[in-house]
């Protein structure tokens, strides 16, 4: 079975003072957590045996808030990453964990959101030969890893936080990779900034010829909430779509309960612990309606 790791250390520095002493994944959006929205997007994806990576100061913090997952149907795990040495040193991390399956990844500040994206997903988890990652049309592709394609739009290379113009498409925060990740991984070295760059991962996958970069168009969106203006936007986001439909974004429980991971009596479980709440409505109304 496809094992999912989400990626919750960092240091937050865009965020001082508000992540000086608390993780940025703790932080809400809107109305719940930021990690619920990276955790939603695994459990889409049906991965349902999930690491959790954070600093070795707010590791408690995310036990308390997430426990083993059974609340979701879902197996959660912990790690630490002792210094924010690079987004592939979670596989290192996870190395045990991995074992000899497939992994997913997911940074814990990244929020997708998109007509059949779980159709996508589960396309991309039931491949267990290769890698595919997603990009995404941004303004600001300097800060990101940027696809470089050829005149028939293959991708050819990853450059990471290019200087000068290459285009304007970014490999989003979501990675469905293959077992060999743990070698590729092994293989890499810190580059000038001291990290294990996600780039390199995906560029050794790109050469090999078995990187499939799934473009998500104008009908989805990916936020990341690295400052302050990214979360406002973000909560703005949701808080607007949820109002206008009625429907939640990233609700774990009503998720499991799709899926049929956990009963209606856990979800009542629920209900009684966080009825005070707009998110406990919520699961009160989902209830009356299945
Ligand atoms: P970044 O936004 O690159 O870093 P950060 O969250 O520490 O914030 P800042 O730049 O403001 O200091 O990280 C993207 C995501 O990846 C975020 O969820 C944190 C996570 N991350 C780690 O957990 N470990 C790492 O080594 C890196 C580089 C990122």
């Amino acid at each position: 079975m496809r094992k999912g790791i989400v990626l919750a250390g960092g240091t937050g520095t865009r965020l001082y003072p508000s992540t000086k002493i608390f993780s940025k994944q703790l932080l809400t959006i809107y109305d719940k957590p930021l990690i619920f929205y990276p955790l939603s997007t695994l459990m889409l994806s049906e991965v349902r045996d999930i690491l959790i990576i954070t600093t070795p100061n707010d590791h408690e913090h995310f036990v308390r808030l997430l426990g083993d997952g059974s609340n979701w149907g879902i197996n959660l795990s912990y790690a630490t990453q002792e210094k924010p040495k690079g987004i592939a040193e979670s596989i290192l991390i996870g190395e045990k964990f991995i074992n000899n399956e497939s992994c997913s990844l997911i940074l814990g500040d990244n929020i997708f959101f998109g007509q059949n994206f779980s159709n996508r997903l589960i396309n991309a988890a039931t491949q267990h030969s290769g890698a595919t990652v997603f990009s995404y049309h941004v303004n600001d592709p300097e800060n990101y890893g940027v696809v470089k394609m050829d005149k028939n739009n293959i991708a050819k290379e990853i450059v990471e936080k290019p200087k000068s113009f290459i285009s304007n498409f970014a490999i989003t925060g979501l990675y469905f990779y293959d077992n060999n990740v743990v070698e590729y991984a092994k293989s890499l070295r810190p580059s000038d900034r001291g990290e294990l760059e996600i780039t390199d991962l995906n560029n050794c996958y790109l050469q090999n010829g078995s990187l499939n970069v799934e473009f998500l168009g104008r009908g989805y969106a990916w936020l990341d909430t690295g400052t302050h203006e990214n979360m406002l936007s973000a909560s703005n986001f949701v808080n607007t779509v949820q109002k206008r439909q009625g429907l939640m974004i990233s609700c774990l429980e009503e998720i499991a309960l799709m899926k049929g991971w956990i009963s209606k009596e856990d979800v009542e479980r629920q209900i009684s612990l966080l009825k005070n709440s707009s998110y406990g409505v919520y699961l009160a109304k989902i209830l009356e309606a299945s």
